[in-house]
């Protein structure tokens, strides 16, 4: 039956009745039961078009166990075994009784001693009464019909031996209500231009507003967790009075990437097998043409005390445009900038952002992933002060078990593999990587001799993997991601019990190339 169907079925018998004293009683017309559940819907409908109005009646109503309602229908096992009993002073053997009724002979026979209608006989058992009334039986028939007994006792009984129990059922008693009528009225849910202009609206019914009703999730955007994961490091560098660099470019030239950086042009990491060369356009002139000047000299002639490269630089290789391959090449451009300013002022900068590497794809490497980077350049900055940086940052993330391990990188020198102690892998594993910029790097640049450059890199997808739980890195970014994955993924906080987390599970501890390229 329709929602609407069973509405006009409720106002017609309130027209013919008057009202429902208790729609436990209500039926349709064919007599079927109607459920509450479905009942209490129509009711509300018509209640809010003031057609009805109604009240709920708890009720207790006991109802049969299975066990009852076998007993109710073939009769309980005291009865069944005094009928499996014949008349007269033979009886029946205990043994033949108990193979013909199984589990039924074992309870019916105790509860026939205690009524004393049967007693033993030698291995026999005979009647002791001539009939019996099989009281459970119609009791448990009351209870069946009207849902109730009238002698609390027999309720207490049977529901402790389990043949029935109690339940709390809600009904209703239903009145006219002020606007009641033998039809429905269909409810506007909106007024119109039309029916202001026609006068319609007057005439017409409103459906009120249900404020009551669950709102749709806003159809909006959700963070995706590296996004997530890269603001609390973001906090994390503010908190430390570092400011962003502008990295909003993924295209630069070899220059600022590779040769700024006092890294050879031979270099494996300048290999189209490593970096993702630019076809078109391929190249680009648009470089400080001074600073060019002294970056070929360094590497051709060396100065400032080191020997340089002592190979034959050409401008055409550093004219090449690459996806850049570490954000590394953003600070190189930011530090030239400071090395320019008319006073050298202390700087402390930092970045997040995607860099590109030409790797083979798999569970735990994408041709691209996110570096972090910090970048701190002051006058007789000392490897001291790096380890202290390192401390304080690894610390803010939860990492408090922090050692290094020298290590080499082109451009910074010294240079140290950080690496934190996981607790639950009982070893050693590598976080991240430092160093302190060469001084063939930062002079060409311009910058005063005394001025020190430290720096340290580690990947964002790391951390949040773990964090957020994912092994594999392709479901966390390119094609294959899954959208529920972005949009159900809780809010990021790094805090203590995280820093134990960055810091391990083995299989990432390989999970992404090293920053410092
Ligand atoms: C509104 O109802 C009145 C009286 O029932 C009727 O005369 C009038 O034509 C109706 N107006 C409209 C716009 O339906
Ligand atoms: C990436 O490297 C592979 C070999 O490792 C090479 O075949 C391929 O051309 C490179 N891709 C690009 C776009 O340079
Ligand atoms: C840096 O060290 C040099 C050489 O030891 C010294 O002359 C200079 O005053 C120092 N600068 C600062 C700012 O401490």
């Amino acid at each position: 039956m329709s929602q609407e169907s069973l509405q006009l079925h409720v106002l017609k018998t309130l027209d013919t009745q008057g009202e429902i004293a208790d729609t436990q009683d209500f039926t349709l017309e064919d007599g079927a039961v109607v459920d509450q559940l479905v009942l209490l819907g129509a009711l509300n409908s018509l209640l809010s078009k003031e057609m009805v109005e109604y009240k709920s009646l708890d009720t207790e109503v006991w109802y049969l166990s299975e066990e009852g309602k076998e007993i109710a229908e073939t009769g309980s096992h005291e009865v069944t075994v005094f009928n499996a009993i014949p008349e007269g002073e033979e009886g029946i053997a205990i043994a033949e009784l108990q193979s013909k009724l199984g589990n039924v002979a074992k309870i019916g026979q105790g509860k026939a001693f205690k009524n004393k209608w049967i007693k033993k006989n030698g291995a026999n058992l005979v009647r002791s009464v001539e009939k019996v009334e099989d009281q459970t039986k119609d009791d448990l028939l009351v209870i069946k019909q009207t849902g109730t007994h009238s002698n609390a006792e027999v309720l207490k009984e049977l529901k402790r031996r389990k043949l029935c129990d109690k339940q709390k059922v809600t009904t209703y008693s239903v009145k006219k209500g002020a606007k009641f009528a033998l039809t429905i009225q269909k409810q506007a849910t909106e007024l119109t231009y039309e029916m202001m202009q026609s006068g319609e609206w007057r005439n017409q019914s409103f459906k009120k507003y249900n404020f009551d009703a669950v709102g749709i999730s806003p159809p909006g955007g959700h963070l995706h967790p590296l996004l997530k994961v890269r603001e609390e490091f973001r906090q994390i560098f503010f908190e430390m009075g570092f400011s962003e660099m502008p990295t909003n470019k993924f295209v630069e030239s070899s220059f600022w990437n590779f040769d700024a950086l006092f890294q050879p042009q031979q270099h494996p990491a300048r290999d189209m097998h490593d970096t993702f060369f630019l076809k078109d356009p391929a190249t680009t002139d648009s470089f400080p043409q001074e600073l060019l000047k002294k970056v070929k000299d360094i590497h051709t002639n060396g100065g400032h005390g080191s020997i340089g490269y002592g190979y034959d630089w050409k401008e055409e290789e550093a004219q090449k445009l690459l996806l850049r391959t570490h954000t590394t090449a953003v600070s190189s451009n930011m530090l030239y900038h400071l090395a320019n300013q008319p006073e050298f002022k202390p700087a402390k900068y930092f970045s997040i952002d995607r860099v590109f590497r030409n790797e083979t794809v798999d569970a735990t490497h994408l041709a691209e992933f996110h570096q972090v980077e910090g970048v701190v350049a002051d006058k007789n900055l000392t490897l001291g002060d790096l380890i202290g940086f390192l401390e304080e940052f690894f610390k803010k993330l939860g990492v408090k078990n922090i050692r290094f391990k020298p290590a080499f990188n082109p451009y910074t020198e010294p240079s140290m593999e950080i690496f934190s102690y996981h607790e639950g892998l009982g070893k050693w594993v590598e976080i991240g990587n430092s160093g302190m910029f060469r001084p063939e790097m930062l002079l060409p640049l311009g910058l005063d001799p005394d001025v020190r450059v430290i720096a340290w890199g580690l990947s964002l997808e790391r951390p949040t993997m773990i964090k957020y739980d994912i092994d594999n890195i392709r479901e966390l970014l390119g094609h294959k991601v899954d959208l529920t994955m972005i949009k159900n993924n809780p809010v990021c906080r790094l805090d203590k019990k995280m820093g134990r987390e960055l810091d391990g599970e083995d299989e990432l501890s390989e999970a992404v190339p090293n920053p410092i390229h």
